[in-house]
């Protein structure tokens, strides 16, 4: 099984676009996932396995900050690992250049996506009524920041996480540019 982590590029918007259809009830246009391609600030990764597309991860990196602005794993291939994968890997990535904070929004109801985040050590940071349309729900936000997580290990040391820290190891619109 030959798996790999790499740029998004054009060529992948029509694999994309149609995972982006099957998962989300409310999904971003090819045009959209383009504009991102374009964008400087953005971060659009994906993983593929035996050359096919099986998931995407995207989000804007403004100074030290860095929001997750989509993600999505294909349905057959959920829960296997591979929306884990994509999160540590951009994670890793942003930390090499220096970004330590991570913000996104999700569902209230949408369980797997808040379990991943948490065991990344995301933590809610809020609620926003009614963010998200189709259905009406509101958003949590979540934060992850890695200067607070490594003062609290510091204290707690030995206790063990989803990462191996080293110490150099938002803009965002509503409804439009969030997961
Ligand atoms: C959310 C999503 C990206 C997770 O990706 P995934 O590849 O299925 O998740 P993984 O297999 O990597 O699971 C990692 C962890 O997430 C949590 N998780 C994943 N699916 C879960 C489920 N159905 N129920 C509860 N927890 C779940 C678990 O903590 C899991 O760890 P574990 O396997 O040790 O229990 C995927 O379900 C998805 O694409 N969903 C639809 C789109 C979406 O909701 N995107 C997020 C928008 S904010």
């Amino acid at each position: 099984m030959n798996t790999r982590i790499r740029k998004m590029t054009f060529d992948d918007l029509a694999g994309i676009t149609e995972i982006e259809e099957e998962i989300f009830s409310v999904p971003w246009s090819k045009q959209m996932f383009e504009q991102e391609i374009k964008n400087h600030y953005a971060f659009v990764i994906i993983n593929e396995e035996n050359n096919d597309l099986i998931g995407y991860v995207c989000g804007w990196k403004i100074l030290d900050e860095f929001t997750i602005t989509n993600i999505g794993i294909a349905r057959a291939f959920q829960k296997k690992g591979y929306g884990r994968s994509l999160v540590r890997f951009i994670i890793n990535a942003l930390i090499k250049e220096k970004c330590f904070k991570f913000f996104l929004e999700v569902r209230s109801s949408n369980i797997p996506a808040i379990r991943l985040y948490e065991t990344f050590g995301f933590k809610s940071a809020g609620i926003r009524k009614n963010y998200y349309q189709h259905p009406p729900e509101d958003a949590i936000m979540m934060k992850l920041d890695f200067f607070s997580l490594l003062k609290k290990d510091n204290k707690k040391k030995g206790q063990e996480r989803c990462f191996h820290h080293t110490p150099v190891d938002n803009k965002v619109i509503k409804g439009k540019y969030s997961c």
